[in-house]
């Protein structure tokens, strides 16, 4: 690849903010992660030889989205790797313009170009690596019977549609732009509810992600999110393809 001056200047400042970032975001919630590992992890991110893989210009993210992007289902940041590069890029436009919120991220991704932001989209889509192994939950079997219910048939009585419809039989996703759902944390998962029913994350409209989460109690969310969080997909499996038939709802955010 021909060094860029401009992309060199771009990942030099990310590099920079992730490393005050991660310093600032660690300070507020040292209970979300293993401070210290973190902190170092920063700092050789921000101090590790300029080279031009994307790998390395992404160790920025990985301290807090685990190795690779992979985060697992125990603890608090979302998995990246693997998900629709589309599912990706709108995050990450969302994150810079102000449609999801997290100071971090917005602080991260400011003033990258949109090329960049596409470029880093592919590049964690691409990442083909395994899941982490399921966590046991503690949910009776009532419970998770009412939760794979409403995940695999929605409820059609209440115009709730069936996630598996949009993100996939498998829940690993669909393309272009619906991400997976299995071993993301459940904490994650919760406050991602909380965000659509409170209009802190948006998407292209129409919004259905946000509908739908404003059609479920907040029983039926928990009950999900524990369900979901504590379910894992075996290796090779990967987002479906784009759908041929309108899907329940329209989405905005994943027409092709
Ligand atoms: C200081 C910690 C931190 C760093 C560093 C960080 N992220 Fe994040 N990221 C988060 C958190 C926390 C969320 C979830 C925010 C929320 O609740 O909406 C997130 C969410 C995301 C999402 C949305 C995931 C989803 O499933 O919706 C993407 C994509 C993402 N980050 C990419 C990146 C990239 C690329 C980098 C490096 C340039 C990066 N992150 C660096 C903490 C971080
Ligand atoms: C009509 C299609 C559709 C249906 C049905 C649907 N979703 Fe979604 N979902 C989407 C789209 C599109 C997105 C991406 C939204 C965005 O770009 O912000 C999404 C995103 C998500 C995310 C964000 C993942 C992350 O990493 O942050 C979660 C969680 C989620 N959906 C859960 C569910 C659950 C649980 C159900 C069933 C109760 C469901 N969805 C039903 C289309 C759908």
């Amino acid at each position: 690849m021909t060094p860029n001056p401009c992309l060199r200047a771009a990942r030099r400042r990310l590099m920079r903010l992730a490393a005050s970032a991660a310093a600032w975001w660690f300070a507020a919630a040292a209970a979300a992660a293993n401070q210290a590992l973190a902190v170092a992890a920063a700092r050789d991110a921000a101090t590790a030889a300029v080279t031009d893989s994307m790998a390395q210009r992404m160790q920025a993210c990985v301290v807090c989205h685990g190795k690779e992007g992979r985060a697992t289902n125990d603890g608090y940041f979302p998995r990246i790797a693997g998900k629709p590069a589309g599912y990706l890029y709108n995050q990450l436009v969302n994150f810079q313009k102000g449609r999801r919120t997290n100071r971090a991220m917005s602080h991260l991704l400011q003033n990258l170009s949109d090329d960049y932001l596409r470029e880093i989209a592919r590049y964690f889509a691409s990442l083909d690596l395994p899941y982490p192994p399921a966590q046991p939950d503690a949910m009776p079997a009532a419970d998770a019977r009412r939760a794979e219910q409403l995940v695999r048939e929605g409820i059609p009585e209440r115009k709730l549609p069936a996630c598996v419809h949009c993100h996939g039989q498998a829940m690993a996703g669909r393309l272009p732009a619906m991400p997976g759902l299995l071993t993301l944390p459940r904490d994650h998962l919760l406050r991602q509810f909380g965000a659509w029913r409170e209009g802190s994350r948006r998407a292209d409209a129409p919004d259905c992600m946000a509908e739908i989460a404003r059609r479920l109690t907040p029983d039926e969310i928990a009950l999900v999110s524990t369900w979901l969080s504590s379910r894992t997909l075996p290796t090779g499996i990967h987002p479906e393809p784009a759908a041929t038939e309108p899907l329940p709802m329209d989405c905005g955010s994943a027409r092709p």
